[in-house]
Formats: C-alpha cells, structure tokens, sequence
C-alpha cells in the first residue's frame, strides 16, 4: 500500500468517487434499500425499523463493481492488469476488462470451482490456476516480468473509496441511521461503507463488521492492534481472505464500532431464511443479515433504526442445496 494512510480518505475523495461510480460505463446499479416490513421475511428478533441494502441485484451480481468502477477509471488506459480472486472481484475485474478492452489476468488458487474460471474467460481475461501458496509468487512475477499493474480486491484506497458510493447511497434514503450492519473480509467494503457515514458527520451511528467465527482477521486485527493474518475457513468464501487489509484495518479501526462474530450454521440459516423470502443471497452476502436474526450479536438495536448490507448474490442451484430448508 506504500504510504497511503487513513487520512487519504476525506469526504471529498469520496465524493468524488460516487460521482465517479455514478457515471461509470460500467453501468453500476444504485440498489433498493428496502425496508424489511415490506419484505415477506418473518419479524425481526426484536422490533425495530430495519432497512436491506440489495446488492445481491447489483451489476455482476455484488457490490465490488463499484470499487471496480473506480479503480478501472483512475488507471492508465489500455494497461495490462492482474489480480488475484476466486470470487466476486474476479467476476468485476473480468467484466471491467472486457468492457474497456483492456488486457487481464486472474490469478486464482487452484481449488476454487472450475465454473469459476470459466466464467472470468468468458470475458476474454486469462485465468492461471495455481496453488494457494504460490498466488502472490505468480502475481508478483506478473508485475516484475510482464510489467502488469496489480490491482489488489480489497487493500486499495480507490476500491474502498469507490465501495463507500454504498454508504452514500444509504445516508440519502435513510438520513441518520442507528446502527449500520455490514460484513467483513479483507474490509474493503466495511472500511468504505464506514468511511462515507463518519466523514459525513454522523458520530452517533453505530457501525457494525461482521465476520465469520472462522476467518475473523478484522476482528483478531483489532485485538492484536495490526493488521494480521490467518488460515480462515469459513462457507463465506469471500469473507475467508488470508490477513485484513491495512488500510482496511486503519480506517475500520478509526470508524468502526465493533467487529461481531457469526458461525457458519446461522449464515447457512440466513441464507436460507433470505431464500425462502424471495431473495438470493450467497453466505458471504448473507452474514450481516445473519448477525441480526442471532438476535444477541448487536446491542440495542430495539426502536432503532438499523440499515443491513446484502453485499452479494452469486450462488448457484447446487450450492443452494446445502442449505437447510
Ligand atoms: C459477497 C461478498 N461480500 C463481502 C465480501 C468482503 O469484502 P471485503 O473483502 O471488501 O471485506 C466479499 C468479498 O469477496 C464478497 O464477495
């Protein structure tokens, strides 16, 4: 990350970042935030106005397109990029190529689905499979070698400051939330999202991560006082990255209230739960929501108003058939 701190990110940069995303030929959404009384979902635990952030129906089906957007408008044109992603940033970063005709390489570990490659090749980038351990050799090669520029999926200051457009969008349909609920992997969602409600001067609205129980990097950064690593395991493959981001880790540590923890079985029954309602939620998109349904993850959310992130929808049939009914 070089020298880029926390105090890069102002509003203003984020400004204009939204702006950025807004007009982005990639055609970024700005999902519905809807309230979930208008939902067929049952009660919440407690009673409280919730809102859902549907970025499950966002463009390449989660929010990463929009940190996407920005990064891709704030590099040299025509370069030659290269990332490394199995999930939805690949996905982004595939689709990003195709449309600005720029040349791209994902470098992916070599157990994710094959389904997955084919996918990210189908936008024209190319795909090297290799070993979980050899990931940053291989993308490290690419930018010595083959002089590609790296575009990291969640430590980069214009992919946060482009995912914080969500926050944005969110302050504008509910003015001054309560308590604001989002999932973490390296926390480039969380940090963006956090970023954009504190620098608009809202103090008191409490903010949330959540982690899975078995790849909770943020929440051991925070414990440990740095960014740090693990082996993280979880069905949330997205939230299962292996370190917390650092300028992530900053920025969640200067707005963030607190990291909460869910298991894998209560994201399977969010998932579930969201599915019955009509609505197609993968287990990483589906961890905030699971925070909220435990009932006893995030304090006093009764009377308040609480704005709940579904950060994305890529899940397909057979995934969906081990969840419970
Ligand atoms: C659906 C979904 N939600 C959340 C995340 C976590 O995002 P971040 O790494 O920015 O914390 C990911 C990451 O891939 C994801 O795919």
């Amino acid at each position: 990350m070089g020298d880029v701190s926390a105090d890069c990110v102002t509003l203003d940069v984020l400004r204009e970042a939204r702006e950025t995303v807004r007009g982005s030929p990639l055609g970024v959404v700005q999902t519905p935030l809807v309230p979930w009384s208008q939902t067929s979902l049952p009660p919440p635990p407690v009673p409280c106005s919730v809102h859902i952030k549907l970025e499950n129906m966002q463009k390449t089906g989660s929010f990463k397109i929009r940190g996407v957007a920005n990064q891709f408008a704030r590099r040299p044109k025509g370069g030659h990029f290269v990332t490394m992603s199995a999930g939805n940033y690949g996905k982004a970063f595939a689709y990003a190529s195709k449309h600005y005709g720029s040349k791209g390489k994902v470098v992916m570990p070599e157990t994710a689905p094959l389904s997955r490659s084919t996918l990210i090749q189908s936008f024209g980038v190319e795909v090297e499979r290799v070993p979980t351990s050899r990931l940053m050799d291989v993308v490290n090669h690419c930018v010595q070698n083959d002089h590609m520029i790296f575009l990291h999926s969640y430590d980069d200051l214009d992919l946060i400051a482009g995912h914080a457009s969500l926050g944005l969008e969110v302050l504008e349909a509910v003015p001054e939330p309560d308590v604001v609920v989002v999932c973490c992997g390296g926390g480039g969602l969380l940090a963006g999202v956090a970023a954009a409600i504190r620098l608009s001067g809202f103090c008191r609205t409490r903010i949330y991560g959540v982690e899975p129980e078995g790849a909770c990097t943020m929440y051991q950064s925070f414990l440990e006082e740095r960014p740090v690593g693990m082996e993280a395991k979880s069905i949330a493959s997205g939230l299962a990255p292996p370190s917390a981001g650092t300028l992530p880790y900053q920025l969640c540590r200067r707005h963030v209230d607190q990291i909460v923890l869910v298991s894998d079985e209560e994201i399977k029954t969010a998932v579930s739960a969201l599915y019955r309602s009509g609505l197609v939620v993968e287990p990483s998109g589906a961890a905030a929501f699971a925070a909220i349904i435990a009932g006893d993850k995030i304090p006093e959310m009764a009377g308040k108003s609480v704005v709940c992130i579904l950060s994305g929808g890529n899940m397909g049939k057979d995934e969906l058939a081990n969840f419970p009914d």
